[in-house]
């Protein structure tokens, strides 16, 4: 079994950014040699951002339906298991069973309509 990262070496493209619709997210699983990485891209207007897919709460991946990331109404990042409610913008647990906590920020950006680890 190949070991489980927590971040990506900059400038790895991810995909055109046109690829996850407004209000919305994408996971993102990158093989690598030292082991595989699982992430997650949220898009807001023309930012993203990135984090891995680890809940802050048990450190499981958050969603149990492909790219289910967001609350209904697109306002935050909701864990399907425990319903931990994580803000968008930085990561933080703003409701749910680690309010606190954040998860781990994944670098990304948007260069020439790409989306790119940062
Ligand atoms: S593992 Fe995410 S809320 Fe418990």
């Amino acid at each position: 079994m190949s070991e489980r990262l927590t971040a990506t070496p900059p400038g790895v493209t991810l995909g055109p950014f046109m690829l996850i619709p407004d209000n919305a997210a994408r996971n993102f699983v990158l093989e690598m040699r030292a082991g595989r990485f699982h992430g997650f891209v949220v898009r807001k207007g023309e930012t993203v951002h990135g984090y891995v897919d680890r809940c802050a709460h048990m450190a499981l991946p958050l969603t149990q339906t492909l790219d289910d990331y967001l609350t209904p109404d697109g306002a935050l990042i909701q864990c399907s298991w425990h319903g931990a409610l994580y803000r968008i913008d930085d990561g933080a647990c703003v409701g749910g069973p680690c309010v606190g906590a954040k998860l781990t920020p994944w670098p990304v950006a948007v260069i020439d309509g790409m989306i790119v680890t940062a």
